[in-house]
């Protein structure tokens, strides 16, 4: 089996940036062996702290940060960090040529009932005119990621990225812990049946939203004409995976909750990462209105709705948007 090595030398990937990827997967092995002790090396539960968004942090979300935020900042190789579970932008070292954000452990709350779980992360290179701790240097829109992706910390511990030649899998061998390519090149399937939102939160959903899933509901009698299923991993990581996989869609769109916020997942540590998977696999992501690659960002933490997945799907959901 191919190692990542030789599968980033044949994407045309730069020693550097291969390096710094290497770098970042020896912390996501350690997050993998801290996740599989559980309970046995009592890293479940909660803190009695909050992230900057207001979640109560897990222990484990804590500890993952930790376990990058040291890794990259002493690489050499990355210039600054944003983190989910940061408020602000860290500088690392001067020199570095790439910035990188994260989110250390998504799903997190999925850690406490031995569920799924992942590091999600993007890399993009730090513009040189711009002060490492500079929060501008990262808004940047998904298109500029010079690689992204995810380590699903599952059955098996798998690692699937992109640098912008074709979305890969790879699965960690423990015997050796070298990431091996599994699966080259993933294509989404154009078509699904099977979607993936959280369903409680319908009444809180914009018309478009409402309407599109009332007719995916309605199956093979409705205007889809055809019967659909519905999983819901409650960890991003795991129902995009799931998604680049087998096909699918998934949503967390805008809803009225709170209208200060666009929606509940991040642009810059979760849409954006899978939406370049997504896309770099023949997939569809969008918010709604724009494609989320697109996007223009305006704070670090920015919140955006999300729809992305099987690009016929993805199409036929922003049909519901386009008549409203
Ligand atoms: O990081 C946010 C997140 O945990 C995602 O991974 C996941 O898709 C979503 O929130 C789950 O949300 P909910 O709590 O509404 O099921
Ligand atoms: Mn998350």
């Amino acid at each position: 089996m191919k190692r990542l090595n030789t599968q980033l030398q044949e994407d045309g990937c730069p020693l550097e940036l291969i390096l710094l990827i290497r770098t970042l997967l020896a912390a996501c092995k350690e997050i993998s062996f801290r996740v599989s002790q559980g309970a046995l090396a009592g890293v479940l539960g909660s803190t009695l702290s909050e992230n900057v968004q207001g979640e109560r942090q897990k222990k484990l979300d804590v500890i993952s940060n930790q376990i990058i935020k040291d890794i990259l900042s002493e690489s050499g190789y990355v210039k600054a960090i944003s983190s989910e579970e940061e408020d602000d932008v860290i500088a690392c070292h001067p020199e570095g040529k790439y910035l990188v954000s994260f989110d250390p452990l998504d799903g997190s709350s999925n850690s406490d009932i031995n569920s799924l779980i992942g590091t999600i992360f993007s890399i993009m290179h730090a513009p040189q005119w711009l002060e490492g701790d500079d929060p501008k240097a990262f808004l940047q829109p998904g298109t500029q990621q010079v690689a992204a992706g995810y380590v699903l910390y599952g059955p098996s511990t798998m690692l699937v990225m992109s640098t912008g030649n074709g979305t890969h899998m790879y699965t960690l061998d423990k015997t050796h812990g070298g990431f091996l390519v599994t699966r080259e090149n993933v294509k989404v399937p154009e078509q699904t049946q099977e979607f993936a939102i959280n369903m409680s939160n319908q009444r809180h959903w914009q018309g478009p939203m409402q309407a599109y899933v009332n007719d995916l509901l309605a199956g093979s009698d409705g205007p889809r004409g055809k019967n659909y299923n519905m999983r819901w991993v409650a960890a991003m990581v795991g129902d995009i995976h799931r998604m680049l996989c087998r096909g699918g869609i998934f949503a967390y769109p805008f809803d009225y909750r709170d209208p200060g916020k666009a929606g509940k997942l991040r642009l810059m540590y979760e849409a954006n990462p899978m939406a370049f998977l997504m896309e770099q696999a023949g997939g569809k992501a969008s918010t709604g209105e724009h494609d989320i690659l697109d996007i223009m960002p305006e704070d670090i933490h920015q919140r955006v709705p999300v729809i992305m997945g099987s690009a016929g799907e993805v199409n036929a959901c922003l049909e519901y948007y386009k008549e409203s």
